[in-house]
């Protein structure tokens, strides 16, 4: 430990900040929390008082001046990412966004760009990746106990969004509400997620071909009056052929009977398999199971301690859980400046898989990637 500490300050200072962001700073001692900013003055105030936060702002670009600040944390609607995530960019911030990281791939991949060009550090708020299970199961692929990996099966399901009067967030103002085919919805809320995860284990995509449903016809939401019609993918399914030469198989749904995060990621290879599965059940937040060729019953498995921030446990809530872990790898990044992981490109990438998904449904083939080869 050098005793050097990192000057942090967030954008955005409502539910996500609370449950994830905040708790992980506050919990690492290499974090100086300089500052939070909301354009609503009293959620930043009492974000400030809760996790003892020097100082409040109320427009974006005084906390991203403020020379103490030396990294963004952008957790803020979607549609405000790209604008946020450049101007901290070009003030020479190292910035850590949330998914999606941009409104487009297009966006996505220019912030990449601009940050290289910058030379500063990034980090998407790919909240599942720091799972230890997850960790554990990349770790196995990586040092070949799993051996080749012949297939990668993820899900992000759970039953978030079932009833019709809990409201959808994230609809773009002004959205045509019943356009012919559904407005991407679990496949950019769930699906950014999971199309990096599996994209972690299994390499680059080479062709996806998807099929997106809707079975809520109408639901409430945020920002107007009553229920409304609205076509969104409550569900998609999708297959996937690796470069490598490895299938996958991808679900995600918001409508599926689960409790959170609702994650399972099962991957086959010639020496062994392992099935991580990322749902709170009796306490515990995750599981991880482990078969070879010679013993093919899956046996639970203990994670090792070093997959696990300081104080934390399978029994922390996931959330907290994972963003300890996220933030304390994160700041080991620029700090001991160790190679990036889950970055901006990463964030890219992972928007171009959801359009080629979503592409693929909608032309009812199967869509080769990359989509955007000069990106
Ligand atoms: N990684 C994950 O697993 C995960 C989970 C949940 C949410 N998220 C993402 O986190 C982000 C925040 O989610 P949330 O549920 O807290 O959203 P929210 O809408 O509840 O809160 C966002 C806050 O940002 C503030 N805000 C809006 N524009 C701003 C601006 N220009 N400058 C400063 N503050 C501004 C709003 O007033 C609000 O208080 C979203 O992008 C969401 O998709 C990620």
């Amino acid at each position: 430990m050098t005793g050097k500490k990192l000057g942090v300050g967030v954008l955005g200072a409502h539910t996500w900040a609370e449950k994830a962001h905040l708790p992980g700073y506050a919990n690492d001692p290499r974090v100086d929390l300089v500052a939070v900013c909301d354009v609503v003055p009293e959620r930043a105030a009492a974000m400030a008082k809760m996790f003892n936060i020097r100082k409040v702002y109320t427009k974006p670009e005084d906390l991203i001046a403020d020379p103490e600040v030396q990294m963004v944390d952008v957790c803020t609607p979607t549609d405000t990412h790209y604008a946020l995530g450049m101007a901290a960019i070009e003030a020479g911030k190292h910035v850590l966004c949330e998914k999606p990281i941009a409104r487009s791939a297009t966006e996505a991949f220019a912030l990449a760009r601009a940050a290289e060009a910058a030379k500063v550090r990034t980090k998407v708020g790919f909240t599942f990746r720091y799972s230890p299970a997850l960790r554990q199961i990349r770790a196995w692929i990586e040092d070949g106990t799993l051996g080749e990996i012949f297939h990668i099966h993820g899900l992000e399901q759970n039953s978030q969004f079932l009833d019709p009067y809990f409201p959808l967030r994230q609809v773009p103002q002004g959205a045509d509400f019943q356009p012919k085919h559904p407005i991407p919805m679990s496949i950019v809320g769930y699906g950014s997620h999971l199309v990096d995860l599996v994209r972690w284990m299994g390499g680059e995509y080479k062709a996806v071909v998807s099929s997106m449903s809707n079975y809520m016809v109408e639901r409430t939401v945020r920002g107007y009056e009553g229920l409304q019609k609205i076509n969104v993918d409550d569900g998609t399914v999708a297959l996937v052929e690796f470069a490598s030469g490895a299938q996958g198989m991808l679900q995600t749904s918001i409508v599926a009977v689960g409790n959170y995060p609702g994650i399972e990621i099962r991957v086959y290879g010639s020496k062994a398999a392992a099935v991580g599965r990322l749902v709170t059940e009796r306490g515990i937040a995750e599981t991880l199971h482990f078969a070879t060729a010679d013993k093919v019953e899956f046996e639970p498995v203990t994670l090792p301690d070093s997959h696990f921030p300081p104080g934390t446990s399978l029994r922390t809530e996931w959330r907290e859980l994972y963003y300890r872990n996220l933030v304390r790898l994160w700041i080991g990044e620029i700090l001991e400046n160790r190679p990036p992981e889950g970055d901006f490109l990463d964030g890219a990438r992972s928007q171009e898989i959801v359009d080629a998904c979503v592409m693929a449904h909608v032309e009812r083939r199967w869509v080769d990637l990359p989509l955007y080869p000069d990106a």
